[in-house]
């Protein structure tokens, strides 16, 4: 392994080279170090994945879908199995068929929710408070079109309340849905723990990945989780492109939530009236001409993850965790969003600040374009997890999140600025909380912030 290191365009980090990131190399107008710790929304694009999409549009560009059989329709459409068959390796699926592709997390949680059967005697959706909005409004919607009961199962601290949960799953229970990570949280939730419970009541399972598959694997047979879904683009990947994974005969179970062009092996009359009958499954969801530039471009960034050293990208990912939570715990007047030791199994830290003047809105555009050598990403706010917000009264919240390039001094960078604008906004110096008990040995301690104050 080649630990990352700072700045530069020649380091290696854990299989992807830091130049596979072309953003990274480039200043803020001209002359700032972008420090992007906004990953959670989406991650700095990699070049390959890029080139790859620009090459296929330029030099291929044919439709696929079993539409046409040129030479071009050919490249498409072996080009899209290729994409399909990497995916389903990827996530361990039984099959390629079990790979349909989307728009994003959104649109195959949205597929989900409105194609899954009713089944008599199942009437209620299980979800948590920690779900982004793209899967908790698409089961609202279901829920009230069908008069089921959604039922939000709550988190303590980030962490899954399980003997609450196991009361709420019942013979009733439809589908149980979890965030694999949640997107203001981090952390991890225990997939198959669920599986197991809501398996037991004859329940299905949802796994939202949209925040794991960053720095995680996900084996999809192995935890027994029946549909699942993510984004390229919070991959390094693009834009527009994600996927539904579904157990195949559950998958053929799924109403088409988009009928069109490529769904249906033909129509046929029947009392008076032209009915479709739809392909099986990926075809049946995938209505009318695809993302096929997308598509590529997610099958050369799974390429690139493969090759990702995992262990050795999630002990840096950890530290930066462990880093942002102790340099914020440092603080007076910064409150964590959950508990380190759970918060470093994923790639996010949230943290509020008490005092009215004190403007999260205000420090992100700080962090922006205030400072005189570097440019802060991080977003602010209710991050879609308005739920989440909404239960703990919180009505802003600053996000820090990780991917492979970040640096520990880029950590240290953000918290410095933290203070400075604390300082300038609320006018009192920002001292450490405690004095940090001398560092063990064969550790290194964690950076002091406020140290200028
Ligand atoms: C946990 C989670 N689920 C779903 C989504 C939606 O993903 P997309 O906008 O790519 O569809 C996000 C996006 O931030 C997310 O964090």
């Amino acid at each position: 392994m080649t630990r990352a290191a700072h700045g530069g365009g020649r380091e290696t980090f854990f299989g992807l080279g830091r130049g596979q990131f072309p953003r990274l190399l480039r200043a803020v107008e001209g002359r700032k170090r972008l420090v992007y710790l906004d990953n959670a929304c989406t991650a700095l694009k990699l070049r390959a994945p890029a080139e790859k999409m620009r090459d296929f549009a330029l030099q291929g560009g044919g439709c696929a879908g079993g539409r046409s059989m040129h030479a071009l329709a050919r490249r498409s459409e072996e080009a899209v199995a290729q994409t399909r068959a990497a995916t389903a390796a990827y996530l361990g699926a039984a099959s390629p068929r079990e790979i349909v592709f989307t728009s994003g997390t959104t649109e195959a949680v949205n597929l989900l929710a409105r194609g899954l059967p009713a089944s008599p005697g199942r009437r209620e959706i299980i979800v948590t408070d920690l779900e982004h909005n793209s899967a908790y409004l698409p089961f609202y919607e279901r829920a009230r079109r069908d008069g089921l009961s959604l039922i939000v199962a709550k988190t303590k601290r980030g962490r899954l309340d399980f003997k609450s949960l196991a009361r709420l799953v019942s013979k009733k229970t439809m589908l149980v849905a979890i965030p694999r990570s949640s997107n203001v949280f981090g952390g991890v939730l225990p997939l198959d723990a669920v599986c197991d419970l809501a398996h037991d009541a004859g329940a299905f399972v949802f796994a939202d990945e949209a925040q794991y598959l960053q720095s995680h694997r996900e084996d999809v047979q192995e935890s027994g989780v029946d549909f699942a879904a993510f984004s390229a683009h919070k991959l390094g990947g693009p834009f527009g492109v994600g996927v539904l994974y579904g157990k195949e005969h559950l998958l053929n179970t799924l109403e088409p939530h988009k009928p069109g062009g490529g769904t249906v092996a033909g129509l046929k009359r029947s009392g008076g009236v032209w009915r479709p009958d739809y392909l099986d499954a990926p075809r049946r969801f995938e209505g009318g001409i695809q993302n096929y530039t997308g598509i590529v471009g997610l099958g050369e960034t799974l390429r690139l993850h493969e090759r990702v050293d995992r262990p050795a990208l999630r002990a840096h990912i950890t530290s930066l965790v462990r880093r942002s939570v102790r340099g914020l715990s440092d603080l007076r007047w910064a409150r964590v969003l959950g508990e380190e030791r759970r918060l470093v199994e994923g790639s996010i830290v949230s943290f509020h600040v008490q005092d009215k003047r004190f403007s999260a809105s205000d420090l992100a555009i700080f962090l922006d374009q205030d400072l005189p050598r570097d440019s802060i990403a991080v977003r602010v706010g209710e991050h879609c997890a308005n739920l989440l917000h909404g239960r703990l009264r919180l009505h802003e919240t600053v996000r820090l999140s990780f991917f492979a390039y970040n640096t520990a001094r880029e950590v240290d960078r953000f918290l410095d600025a933290l203070c400075e604008y604390y300082r300038a906004c609320v006018g009192r110096p920002a001292m450490p909380k405690t004095r940090r008990p001398p560092a063990r040995r064969g550790r290194r301690p964690a950076r002091k912030v406020c140290r200028r104050a």
